[in-house]
């Protein structure tokens, strides 16, 4: 049993290998009730659970040292300073007192349980309950709050949870941060005293940081030590900060929206958050990401365990000049190569010959499709490809008809300007009319052309956004559009259970645990140089699974950051993840060609491991020294090593494995040499990539099975 009743008021919450135990404690003087959190750590039994329930409490003195980064829902209100994960105004009054009202256990699908919490304000009509779910294949607990409103109130702070991390000597942070074109760039250091705040104001998860936090006691490793993370699932504006009180104390708490906002609740309404996600580990950073993508395909990823296929993505090689002959030409070539999915970027619709237009015009365009687009995506069916186009519905130009149709579609504000970026605004997908004209037309475009792949694009955080005919309630459309967004794509799914959707924002603007509900994969950024692609990649995998990540092999020398590498290195990059070519093929070599056909054929004989196997990332600064990723599934062990300077004096040069059984006999694909999983790991491998002398850009695949 997930959730463990320990007394009248504290529970047990048993993942299988850790333990969260929380009990709500209530004032005796003033009969305030604070749910708190009193243990997350390694698992315990029902015994040393309820030991743990009767230790004295940290101290808390009447001058300084707050009780509240203990709670799971620490409310403005009572006598708290912190950083408040609730906070409401009944008219002029702020201050919540909230009363026990009761909890309840649920059992649900699959196993999993879930404890609510339910609290009422001493005086108002305003309910509060605190969710949480347990299961018992994976160590992420997920939370979330629900207020309910009996009279007006308007809410400006509503957190998923509140999470305490125990007492330790020292902390520090990890997360990822970046902007366009460097996404995903890890950052780990001194958790400093005070509140540290990771949030997008951008209506869109954003490039800028990426909704999770990890918190280790300042001697986590790859491979060992504990380690606490916590992520918000979802893809709108957030917050999550971390408190690191003076006195000690140190609480993560993360929710939907950014300071500012203003959610106002008519009576009887009711406002739920998205999840909050935490996990204890014991296993290191590495271990907290296999876990984190161990639940990624058990309770998140729509299509968890099929084989992603190798796709072209044509936008690098003719960005907005798509034509008939010119992609039908790619397609050929691309399905010689051994490609199974061939995706038609920006600029099949409308008058969308550049940034400016069409956004909305969502017919194809007239002057280079005047019969359709039918001829095009069947005649690269006819090849034996699945075809996917690329989309942005939320996108509006100024310069479209369905802007001069319907202005008041946009998100926007009253008396103010609409500014543009990127030349677009952004339509509301709050309202019933947006989110049914833009399932109206991806059904149709998806059913006319039995479209196997969608690329939701979102290339446009939001301003000046609100909804003026919503009043004071308008600053839900910062809640309201990510949802319909999740609506519609729920909704097109069901209709077409056979249709994956890749997210996109600009990039990697749109990558969490939210949009994974609905998407299979995500596209990380926009910048596909190898050498770039790999920390990225690095970043993205602390979190997310590979089998969600698209990566490109594009040309050389990249057309963004113009750097030159050899074909075998950006494929082996590229392998690292969902494999996807997105270069201009009509300008490769025939031996290039060549070189390509046989590094996707190589792909195709390990992808199950790498998109689904357990993830160990071995050794080095990825992108920047020898590095090395390995992938374990079944009997297969898949190894990528990069070298970016091949002269390197500094750095390893013996590879040593891990997450294999000592006892078995593994064999090596290349020269079928056989050792013992104990000889892999302790004492390792002279990949040829990591010798000393040789060239710039020496990477290579190593593949063995274990007998
Ligand atoms: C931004 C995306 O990240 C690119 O891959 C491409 O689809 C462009 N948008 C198209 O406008």
């Amino acid at each position: 049993m997930p959730v463990i009743p320990l007394d009248d008021h504290h529970w047990a919450l048993t993942t299988p290998s850790s333990t969260y135990v929380i009990g709500v404690e209530i004032d005796p003087d003033t009969g305030e009730a604070a749910p708190r959190q009193t243990y997350w750590g390694p698992r315990l039994s029902p015994e040393a659970a309820r030991q743990v329930t009767g230790l004295p409490r940290r101290h808390v003195s009447s001058f300084s040292t707050p009780g509240e980064v203990e709670e799971l829902l620490p409310v403005d209100g009572g006598t708290r300073w912190g950083s408040p994960s609730l906070q409401v105004a009944f008219g002029h009054t702020r201050s919540l007192e909230l009363r026990l009202a009761g909890a309840e256990r649920h059992e649900e699908e699959g196993g999993a349980e879930r404890l609510d919490v339910l609290l009422a304000d001493a005086h108002h009509p305003f309910e509060v309950v605190l969710s949480l779910r347990v299961r018992q294949d994976t160590d992420v607990i997920e939370r979330w709050t629900t207020v309910r409103a009996g009279a007006e109130v308007a809410v400006t702070r509503l957190d998923s949870g509140n999470w305490f991390v125990p007492d330790a000597p020292a902390y520090r942070y990890s997360g990822v941060f970046g902007a366009w074109a460097e996404e995903s760039q890890l950052q780990r250091g001194p958790l400093p005293v005070g509140e540290l705040v990771f949030t997008s104001r951008q209506g869109i998860t954003s490039h800028v940081a990426n909704p999770w936090v990890m918190i280790d006691a300042g001697e986590a490793t790859e491979e060992h030590g504990e380690v606490w993370g916590v992520a918000v699932a979802w893809s709108g504006s957030w917050r999550l900060t971390t408190t690191q009180r003076p006195e000690g104390g140190v609480c993560v708490s993360g929710g939907f929206g950014h300071e500012g906002l203003r959610w106002t609740l008519a009576p009887g309404e009711e406002l739920v958050t998205p999840s909050v996600l935490g996990l204890y580990s014991t296993g290191g950073f590495g271990g907290a990401s296999r876990a984190w993508h161990a639940y990624a395909r058990g309770h998140v990823l729509p299509t968890p365990f099929e084989e992603r296929p190798v796709l072209y993505n044509s936008w690098e090689a003719t960005t907005f000049a798509v034509t008939e002959a010119q992609q039908l030409e790619l397609a050929k070539t691309a399905a010689s190569l051994g490609v199974e999915l061939f995706v038609i970027d920006d600029g099949w619709f409308g008058r969308r010959d550049d940034d400016t237009t069409s956004l909305g015009d969502w017919f194809p365009h007239r002057e280079r499709f005047p019969d359709g687009l039918s001829g095009m995506l069947d005649g690269i069916r006819d090849l034996g490809l699945r075809v996917g186009l690329w989309v942005e519905p939320e996108g509006l130009s100024k310069e479209s008809e369905l802007y001069r149709a319907h202005p008041d579609w946009a998100l926007h504000l009253e008396h103010r300007r609409r500014d543009e970026k990127r030349g677009q605004l952004v339509l509301n997908f709050a309202r019933d009319d947006v989110r049914e004209w833009a399932l109206g037309w991806l059904d149709r475009l998806v059913t006319e052309h039995r479209l196997d792949y969608l690329k939701w694009d979102m290339n446009r955080p939001f301003t000046q956004a609100g909804w003026p005919e919503r009043g004071a309630g308008q600053d839900l459309v910062w809640i309201e559009h990510t949802r319909g967004v999740y609506e519609v794509m729920r909704a097109l799914r069901e209709r077409h259970p056979g249709l994956r959707i890749e997210s996109c924002a600009g990039g990697g603007g749109r990558v969490d645990y939210g949009i994974l509900r609905y998407t299979d994969e995500v596209w990380p950024s926009d910048n596909t140089d190898a050498r770039d692609r790999q920390t990225v990649q690095h970043g993205f995998s602390q979190l997310y699974p590979a089998s969600a990540m698209s990566a490109w092999v594009t040309d050389s020398p990249n057309p963004t950051t113009r750097r030159a590498m050899p074909l075998r290195y950006r494929f082996h990059v590229a392998m690292a993840g969902v494999l996807g070519v997105g270069g201009n093929l009509s300008e490769w070599t025939s031996g290039e060609l060549e070189t390509a056909a046989e590094l996707i054929a190589q792909y195709k004989r390990v992808r199950r491991t790498v998109q689904h196997g357990a993830q160990y990332r071995l050794a080095g600064t990825p992108g920047q020294e020898r590095s090395a990723v390995q992938y374990v599934l079944d009997d297969q062990v898949v190894v990528l090593v990069y070298n970016p300077l091949g002269n390197a004096k500094r750095g390893p040069r013996t590879l040593r494995l891990t997450g294999l059984d000592p006892e078995a006999l593994y064999e090596l694909e290349t020269d079928g040499s056989r050792l013992h999983g104990g000889t892999l790991m302790g004492a390792g491998i002279r990949p040829a990539a990591w010798q000393p002398i040789g060239a710039d850009h020496r990477s290579e695949l190593v593949v063995l099975r274990k007998l």
